[in-house]
């Protein structure tokens, strides 16, 4: 390829996979799969890294991070980043419209009816705020608030944010600053934090602060891992196309920002009203974190004739939603063991009603958060219903204390096995170290065992292995593979049948490939992609438990406290002895042959399609084999398709659509005989 072919190529992949970025995160309607798309995206970095000359600063591959920033850069804002002023009730809210037309010399009549100034109402995400500058349709530094008059410059960060456009389309101004909120979503905060808990990790509070907290990360690429996303709601410069913010905000959305759709003109303060009740209920139904409503005078002129104060501007106010709250009287703490061994602390409250509810629970945190609020039993607490489901309790009334209380002294032990409870330094709860006899820890390592993920075994619930550890049949996941159908009859609502798939499941489970079955046995802090590359490097368990701490940082994603709780796992006599036994029945402690085996060219350049349902192998493992020896998979058939590897129940349009582009359909003997 020349270097003019390739300097056109990379121009089109990048304008192509940056189409494709919008039409996913800002459209939310992807035209291709990510497995197109990821192939687009390697061809790009292919050629980049061919011709480094052609590599530009806003390529789509600097999407993928990877990038360390060590310092973060302080940078003086161009215009100030300043806040707005709150305002909590509509009383807050008629004194802001009339101060609003006061400053705009209007004479107010007042009443339903008037006509009244042009607002912008928007939501007021949760997350932190930014501002990105660019140049000639090209991001050029992505900078945060800081204290609103420099802030830090994490313009490699984010380019990380999928929604955040690298390069503009349409007819933009040649300089300009956006600002608007970056935010994690609440189904992405809650996969991360469901993970975390797998793996015994500490969980994150809020999608607030969990997007603050990945924006100051140093390594983009575990940026880009956090799926942040951006909503933009405020453009500065000079040069913009029209004369009120509304316009401007849809100018900008052509631009290719993303811009929320809940956005709305108003007319007049009681209809701001109306959108702020409307969203005071509806608010719980958005897949992300709000905590009010923004008002904005539309007008620029008259933005301009009002002005700012030293703090916020003087044409716009937040309303803030009120978080439910009551007083009750603290019955009692309790502290509950969860399955990683972390001690939670429960405050048991007199019953009383909240946001509809009746709320007799209220999380307590941590020893911190109960010394730092100095909660005692019998006082009367302050609860609150904030974006979280659980309540929590936010302060005391002291005016209610009673007498000669004394200050709360956290559990020592663990209320389940009595263990001495932990405490790491520096980390915020305490843990029962009995691991492998505390009962809630114990049923959680198995049911952390049979889920789906690990060694799927479906017909063992979570109740059933509740039973099966109640009358003593089972003591830890090596027990599993000791049962008997005749120990497992007599269990209540336990069925022949049940029984039956019971046993079924775990003998199936003995086939269930190493890597899951490393994630399976519950080394804190393995999760399944940490299982998956230990696995792949190690080859088999053996050489696991034999590895040095430099052998085990040396392998990909390995970092010094997995090192650390791998080996603590192994050094442990009672897992030894579980792994043995497991061993022992029958479990894959190695990587399959075919996995083993380093791989071949034999499907150099050929893309497969696999369709159908196989009687030899999975179809993941199917695709693993495609992609060891060299093939490409694709979800969908297209010319480039150059077999569809056909198994039972093959799709019709499927079907079709190969027999149209006579494409050439394999079963799979003949494609195990293709490999030899
Ligand atoms: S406008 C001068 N619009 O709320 C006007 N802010 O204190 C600048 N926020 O720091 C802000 N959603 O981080 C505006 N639709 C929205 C917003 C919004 C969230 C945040 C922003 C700002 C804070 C206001």
């Amino acid at each position: 390829m020349t270097s003019q072919d390739a300097q056109h190529k990379i121009l089109a992949l990048s304008s192509e996979l940056e189409q494709h970025n919008y039409n996913y995160y800002v459209l939310d309607n992807p035209t291709i799969s990510d497995y197109e798309f990821d192939k687009l995206l390697e061809e790009l970095m292919a050629l980049e890294k061919q011709f480094p000359e052609f590599l530009s600063e806003n390529s789509p591959s600097q999407r993928v991070g990877g990038q360390i920033t060590k310092n973060f850069q302080s940078v003086k804002h161009q215009y100030a980043m300043l806040s707005l002023s709150n305002s909590y009730n509509q009383e807050d809210l008629l004194d802001f419209d009339r101060r609003v037309k006061e400053g705009l010399g209007i004479v107010s009549q007042g009443g339903l009816f008037d006509e009244g100034i042009e607002y912008v109402c928007e939501l007021k995400f949760d997350g932190l705020s930014i501002s990105l500058i660019y140049e000639e349709g090209q991001l050029k530094q992505a900078i945060t608030r800081g204290d609103g008059v420099q802030g830090d410059d994490v313009t490699t960060n984010a380019k990380t944010i999928k929604s955040i456009p690298l390069t503009l389309k349409g007819h933009y101004p040649n300089k300009f600053e956006i600002r608007g909120e970056v935010f994690m979503p609440r189904p992405v905060f809650d996969a991360i934090n469901k993970e975390r808990e797998e793996i015994g990790d500490a969980l994150m509070a809020n999608p607030r602060n969990a997007a603050s907290g990945s924006m100051k990360m140093q390594d983009s690429a575990q940026v880009a891992k956090r799926k942040l996303d951006c909503f933009l709601y405020y453009v500065l410069g000079d040069g913009l196309p029209h004369q009120s913010h509304f316009d401007n905000m849809h100018a900008a959305k052509s631009w290719g920002f993303k811009i929320s759709e809940d956005a709305k003109l108003c007319n007049g303060i009681h209809e701001v009203i109306d959108f702020i009740n409307y969203w005071d209920k509806k608010r719980f139904d958005l897949p992300y974190d709000i905590d009010g409503i923004v008002i904005k005078v539309n007008n620029y002129n008259q933005q301009q004739n009002l002005g700012f104060t030293a703090k916020s501007p003087r044409w716009a106010i937040a309303y803030k939603f009120k978080a439910e709250q009551v007083s009750t009287e603290l019955l009692s703490i309790a502290y509950q063991v969860g399955r990683t061994g972390a001690i939670t602390p429960v405050a048991n409250l007199q019953p009383v009603t909240l946001g509809g509810t009746t709320v007799k629970r209220a999380s307590l945190h941590n020893a911190d958060i109960i010394e730092k609020l100095d909660v005692r039993v019998g006082d009367f607490v302050f609860v609150e219903k904030g974006g979280e489901i659980i309540p929590k309790i936010i302060g005391v009334d002291l005016t209610r204390r009673k007498p000669n209380t004394d200050a709360t002294q956290y559990t020592s032990h663990c209320p389940e096995c009595h263990t001495e409870l932990k405490r790491v330094e520096g980390e915020a709860n305490h843990y029962c170290p009995n691991e492998n006899e505390c009962p809630p820890q114990v049923i959680g390592k198995m049911d952390h065992f049979v889920s789906r993920k690990a060694m799927n075994i479906d017909s063992l619930g979570g109740e059933t292995l509740v039973q099966l550890y109640n009358a003593g049949l089972v003591k830890n996941i090596a027990d599993l593979y000791d049962l008997k159908k005749e120990q497992i009859l007599p269990l209540e609502r336990m069925a022949e049948k049940s029984a039956n798939n019971l046993i079924e499941g775990l003998e199936a489970s003995k086939q269930v490939p190493f890597e899951r079955v490393l994630y399976a046995i519950g080394i804190r802090h393995v999760g399944e992609t940490t299982a998956k590359k230990i696995a792949k490097k190690v080859k088999t368990l053996d050489v696991l438990i034999h590895s040095t701490k430099e052998e085990l940082l040396a392998i990909d994603e390995v970092g010094e406290i997995i090192a650390i709780s791998i080996a603590d796992f192994f050094g442990n006599p009672k897992n030894k002895d579980i792994i043995l036994r497991l061993k022992q029945a029958g479990l894959q402690f190695e990587l399959s042959e075919e996995q083993q085996q380093e791989g071949s060219d034999k499907l150099k350049d050929l893309t497969f399609v696999i369709s159908g349902v196989f009687a030899k192998h999975s179809r993941e493992q199917y695709k693993d084999m495609i992609e060891l020896n060299g093939g490409k998979n694709s979800g969908s058939i297209s010319k480039k398709t150059s077999y569809v590897l056909a198994g039972d129940n093959m799709g019709p349009e499927k079907l079709k659509k190969a027999e149209s582009l006579g494409i050439k359909l394999i079963n799979e003997e003949e494609f195990l005989e293709m490999l030899g």
